[in-house]
């Protein structure tokens, strides 16, 4: 997923959401209490686009996945939304952790 966040990056017209210190520079929205934050508080994790008729913004927070809220409340708030799933070996996850962890 970092791999991915990096090449989206690399498109003019494609913006991710700020870092966040709190949780894991993921934002976790959709699958936790943030997401009684509202739509305002998360769209303040992102950059104004610079066109909103041909820029696109992202997150990506490797929890959705596994959380039974997260699909329903992506397409109650966010219908148009695309979604990517990178799926990985559980071995080459576990060493990439392992990496990051050294
Ligand atoms: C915004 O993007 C649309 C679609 O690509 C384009 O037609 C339009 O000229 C762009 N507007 C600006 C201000 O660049």
């Amino acid at each position: 997923t970092t791999a991915l966040s990096l090449f989206l990056l690399m498109h003019p017209s494609i913006s991710s959401s700020f870092s966040s210190t709190k949780t894991y520079e993921e934002v976790q929205f959709f699958n936790t209490n943030n997401y009684h934050h509202g739509i305002d508080w998360y769209m303040e994790l992102f950059p104004l686009p610079s066109n909103v008729s041909s820029d696109f913004l992202f997150e990506k927070s490797s929890a959705y996945f596994p959380s039974e809220d997260a699909p329903r409340r992506a397409a109650a708030l966010l219908p148009k939304a695309k979604i990517l799933t990178v799926l990985i070996n559980p071995s080459d996850r576990a060493y990439s952790w392992y990496q990051c962890l050294e």
